[in-house]
């Protein structure tokens, strides 16, 4: 008998795929995904445009079903939960950060920030100074005041992972984070994401078309055409 002694996965994707549409204009998106997340990791997932990334990241976090197979997050199976379940365990586990940061132009970065903290019920006093914590270990602690506009692109990206972050997830998930900043201020926001991971121990899943971050993360995973083509440590 063998004694399995690594933790619980955070992600577990078992014979996962997705089809989108049905007949003749049909899309097979993803093919027979096998793969576990465990806590702690930081794992780049890379492959051309159109290989699946956005969709394998979707099924990751429950955002979209897997048509075949299954995808467990902390052993729920997304496909066994309701609408409503799933959203709560999102809400819970999960922060996001996106390409084009999505932060709310109307609300200040404390707010946006704050925002997750609001949907899973804490008052604006309760949250105070965690979102500030947070705000100043990505570097924003000055700008707190001001609207999502008035930072640039890199400070925007700052104030999403802080968003992120704030809930102390299990697992951030980020669709191109870098892909719309130059290669500096991209390095930066790598930085800052490997230093969270060490810092917090939150498990990172993110893909990239930059090598900046594919050299840099333990783990990476490469799909093609839907289905996994590599997925190996290094460093
Ligand atoms: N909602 C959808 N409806 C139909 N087809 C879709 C949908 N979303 C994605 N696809 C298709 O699924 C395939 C994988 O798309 P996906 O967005 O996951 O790729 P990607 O690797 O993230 O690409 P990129 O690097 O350009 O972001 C593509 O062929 C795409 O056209
Ligand atoms: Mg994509």
């Amino acid at each position: 008998m063998t004694i399995d002694v690594q933790p619980l996965p955070i992600v577990h994707m078992q014979g996962a795929g997705k089809r989108y549409g049905t007949g003749a204009g049909a899309v097979h998106a993803l093919k027979g995904i096998d793969l576990a997340i465990r806590p702690g990791e930081f794992v780049a997932l890379c492959g051309p445009s159109g290989s699946g990334k956005s969709t394998l990241l979707n099924l990751m976090a429950g955002i979209d079903a897997p048509t075949e197979g299954r995808a467990l997050l902390l052993n729920h199976d997304f496909g066994s939960l309701s609408d409503v379940a799933a959203a709560a365990l999102r809400a819970k586990t999960i922060g996001f950060v996106f390409q084009f940061f999505n932060l709310l132009p109307v609300l200040s970065i404390f707010d946006n920030v704050y925002y997750p903290l609001m949907l899973n019920g804490h008052s604006r006093a309760e949250a105070r100074d965690e979102v500030m914590s947070m705000l100043e270990r990505v570097g924003l602690i000055a700008h707190y005041k001001r609207r999502p506009g008035e930072l640039s692109g890199g400070q925007q990206q700052r104030a999403a992972i802080a968003r992120a972050l704030v809930k102390r997830p299990a697992l951030v998930v980020a669709d191109e984070p870098t892909g719309n900043l130059d290669t500096h201020t991209g390095e930066e926001i790598v930085d800052l994401l490997l230093d969270m991971n060490k810092e917090l121990q939150t498990t990172f899943v993110i893909s990239t078309h930059s090598l900046q971050l594919k050299d840099r993360a333990r783990r990476v995973i490469e799909i093609e055409d839907g289905r996994l083509k590599r997925d190996g440590q290094q460093n």
